[in-house]
């Protein structure tokens, strides 16, 4: 009999099934890209969302404690794809907050208690990541993977190297060369990952590391969005959302799309919780793209590529990628966390607007730093990608497609401390990253340093640099 959590391609005409004790990143019969499923007529369920409720308060010590205290675990009925309790990686992840925003609303035109901003900058390592890491690390341990690896414009990196130092596994990081804020960098240094450096952009990091992936005599357990255990625990911030209003939804949620990851998991988060009863009313979805990497703007609205139940033609996609090709198309854009190109989960993120009665907008580099500076001034403050939201917000706004009144949550994805030089130069011109790649360099004294290893984007380079390092677990 298959066990109540499994594996399942999501092309309807495939449909394969695996068990969630595999390392998959796609169907093996058709190269889809994989869900977790459950029968949930197996599994224990909540009648109601507030069954939740309780935990909330949970000190964080002791082992039910621990998952009480996490924002991701704590909503494990919603996720129940570990063998035991004892499986589960958790770092306190997932601890954010849902603010009302009136200061910002005011500033977008909109009534008092409409916007709501949640900031998934508050996770221990700054980013929305920590949620999908927890629940991919807990899959990593339960097939017992002893190397994880991910490709990463920063965030990631962060994140995944976080989790790699405290469940003592090797993490190795591929960031494309000069694509990496300062502060990312140190955090991928300091919790002692291997950090390569490859000579090209976030797109030749995740071809890369997916190859090498591939070959399974390397080893290496994959951490990117691809990885379907990622957006397990990623559904729980749309879990949190709810939470905080008091298991209302809001008529919005705004996200910004990079590799599509986090509004794939919000859309399989309300398909599930839908088909539970859970919840009535499904929130409608805004997807933005950075106008110099807004793949999934030209599919969706120029191309008019939609799910179609599964059989949507993966032909637009392959022209479009053609076209991209023959032009030299490189994503460019100040939001670096959204700087992708071909998004590994497009045809998830097709899926979720279908579910959530989806649009997808695309804002300019210069709207997204002074949206940012907004969010900043009024607000917590965010990263350049997480204002991407906000900008798409005043743009839903000004076409009448957002009315006023409606209540609107916006996911402040990063911290703004992830990019400070973004925020210095906007205020006083000057560009300290310019001036830091000029400054004199001295050979690193600390018992501790961690050297980033500069590669050519070659496979031998890359396999050689990573060669040195194959002893090492921690
Ligand atoms: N916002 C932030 C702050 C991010 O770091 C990322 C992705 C995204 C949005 C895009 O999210 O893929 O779910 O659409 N950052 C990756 C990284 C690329 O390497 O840290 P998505």
């Amino acid at each position: 009999m298959k066990d109540a959590a499994f594996q399942q391609c999501i092309v309807p005409t495939c449909g394969a099934t695996y068990s969630v004790q595999e390392t998959k990143v796609a169907c093996d019969r058709c190269g889809g890209l994989l869900d977790i499923r459950y029968d949930w007529g197996r599994l224990p369920l909540p009648k109601s969302l507030s069954f939740f409720e309780h935990r909330w308060n949970t000190k964080g010590t002791g082992t039910q404690g621990r998952l009480d205290f996490s924002g991701v675990w704590r909503f494990r009925e919603l996720l129940p794809f570990y063998r035991t309790e004892d499986d589960i990686v958790s770092i306190g992840e997932g601890r954010t907050s849902l603010q009302q925003a009136d200061l910002l609303a005011k500033q977008m035109g909109m009534t008092p208690g409409s916007l709501l901003l949640q900031y998934e900058g508050l996770n221990p390592s700054g980013s929305f990541k920590d949620n999908g890491m927890t629940a991919a690390f807990t899959h990593a341990r339960m097939v017992g993977a002893k190397k994880v690896a991910c490709a990463s414009t920063g965030n990631t990196s962060a994140s995944l190297a976080m989790f790699a130092s405290l469940a003592e596994l090797r993490g190795v990081v591929f960031i494309g060369s000069g694509k990496i804020s300062i502060g990312k960098l140190s955090q991928a240094l300091d919790y002692g990952a291997l950090t390569l450096q490859i000579q090209g952009d976030f797109d030749d990091c995740l071809r890369r590391v997916r190859q090498i992936w591939q070959d399974r005599r390397n080893g290496l357990y994959l951490m990117n969005s691809v990885n379907p255990f990622r957006l397990e625990g990623q559904k729980s911030i749309m879990y949190r959302i709810l939470e905080a209003l008091d298991w209302q939804p809001p008529d919005w949620v705004i996200v910004p799309g990079g590799n599509l990851g986090n509004c794939s998991a919000f859309g399989k988060a309300f398909a599930e919780l839908k088909e539970l009863g859970l919840v009535k009313k499904v929130p409608r979805l805004a997807v933005i793209n950075a106008s110099g990497a807004n793949t999934l703007n030209v599919l969706v609205n120029r191309q008019k590529l939609t799910w179609q139940a599964g059989r949507y033609d993966p032909t637009v996609i392959q022209k479009q990628y053609a076209a991209m090709d023959e032009g030299g198309y490189v994503a460019k854009t100040i939001a670096s966390a959204i700087e992708i190109g071909r998004p590994v989960n497009l045809p998830k993120a097709l899926r979720a607007l279908d579910a959530m009665n989806g649009v997808v907008r695309e804002v300019s580099d210069e709207e997204i730093l002074e949206h940012r500076a907004m969010v900043a001034r009024w607000g917590f403050g965010c990263e350049p990608a997480s204002a991407a939201g906000i900008a798409g917000l005043r743009k839903l706004l000004d076409e009448r497609v957002v009315s006023p009144s409606e209540r609107v949550v916006c996911i402040l994805t990063g911290h703004e401390l992830k990019d400070p030089n973004a925020t210095v130069k906007y205020h006083t011109g000057i560009d300290m990253k310019a001036a830091q790649d000029t400054a004199p360099r001295s050979a690193p004294h600390g018992k501790l340093s961690n050297q980033p290893v500069p590669v050519e984007d070659d496979l031998d380079s890359i396999l050689r640099a990573m060669e040195g390092d194959i002893s090492k677990t921690r």
